[in-house]
């Protein structure tokens, strides 16, 4: 636990308090300096309605005030105001786009694909296939493209970047960055059906060393388990239909329906989020995904506890 998460509730609304990154922080400042205008706005116009009440309450026997009807000074004045109020905002959201929002790179670092209800996530440059779980190297910006599988999804990193929505066939492009290292939350916040609530993912960002370190481990194809529980796993894994959705390099498993599971259990979470990733909670979301993930798309295989325990053990060797 960071002492961001000792200040600011798990909710992301408040995340965006704690910005993490140029992007982030600009936006943040935006937030700010737009806010110190409305109040000015704000205290302006409700400061004169008070004055206004206390200056022309009518008293028994008072004539009605002076009434200006017309004044050609004070229309322009109420209308040169708020263009200029108008033009101050625009130019700094011109500016904090520059910032927070420039052109993509020619070709992405990063391609994530929003599906109902987990986040695909590549890394086209290098080949690493993960799910539910970006890694990123301190300090610098990696162009994303965001696809969406199905419906439209919404990337949000609070504290790392701005919302970006993703669209069926038209991708669309963020820079994400972090200044220091740390776990971020990342969320859904575009309503996609019955487990939009549950399509969470972390952004690891760690020293590049650290980072070169996981992509090194994520490319390398999964070991043939050499435990004999393991191995009746594996052998169970081929034999049944995971491989029609799920793919683990190294084996004849190559879909890309759900989650790669290639590495499986180097991952924190499963369920985008709904789970600690847990030989336990594995076992509960094989022995019924249903229960776990009311709506997740991955079916009931009515597995003996024979069975789970063995897939259980393939699971946990794909480090
Ligand atoms: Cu995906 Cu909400």
């Amino acid at each position: 636990m960071s002492a961001n998460d000792l200040l600011l509730p798990p909710g992301p609304v408040l995340r965006v308090l704690a910005p993490g990154s140029p992007q982030a922080q600009a936006i943040y400042h935006l937030g700010l300096e737009t806010s110190v205008v409305l109040a000015g706005i704000f205290a302006l116009v409700a400061g004169a309605v008070v004055a206004a009440l206390m200056r022309f309450r009518w008293r028994e026997g008072d004539p009605d005030p002076r009434q200006d009807a017309g004044n050609r000074t004070i229309e322009l004045v109420w209308t040169a105001i708020p263009g200029v109020i108008v033009a101050v905002l625009f130019a700094l959201t011109a500016r904090t786009m520059s910032v927070a929002d420039p052109a993509p790179a020619p070709a992405p670092d990063l391609v994530v694909t929003g599906h109902q209800w987990w986040w695909e996530v590549r890394y086209p440059k290098s080949g690493v296939v993960a799910a539910n779980e970006i890694h990123l190297p301190v300090g610098r910006a990696l162009s994303v493209q965001l696809d969406s599988a199905d419906v439209l999804h919404e990337f949000w990193v609070p504290e790392l970047a701005r919302k970006i929505t993703t669209v069926p066939g038209r991708p669309n492009h963020i820079w994400i960055e972090a200044d220091r290292p740390g776990t971020y939350s990342g969320f859904c916040s575009e309503f996609c059906g019955t487990e939009h609530a549950w399509m969470h993912f972390l952004v690891i960002a760690e020293a590049p060393e650290q980072f070169a370190a996981w992509q090194r481990a994520q490319l390398r194809p999964a070991d043939r388990p050499a435990g004999t529980e393991a191995a009746a796993g594996l052998a169970l894994f081929e034999r049944t239909s995971c491989a029609s959705c799920h793919a683990i390099a190294g084996t004849a498993a190559r879909a890309r329906v759900g989650p790669d599971l290639t590495h499986f259990a180097s991952r924190r979470q499963l369920g985008a989020g709904v789970a600690d990733n847990t030989p336990g909670s594995l076992r509960r979301w094989l022995a019924d995904p249903q229960q776990v993930k009311l709506g997740a798309k991955m079916p009931n295989f009515q597995f003996t506890d024979r069975q789970l325990a063995q897939l259980v053990a393939y699971f946990e060797t794909l480090r």
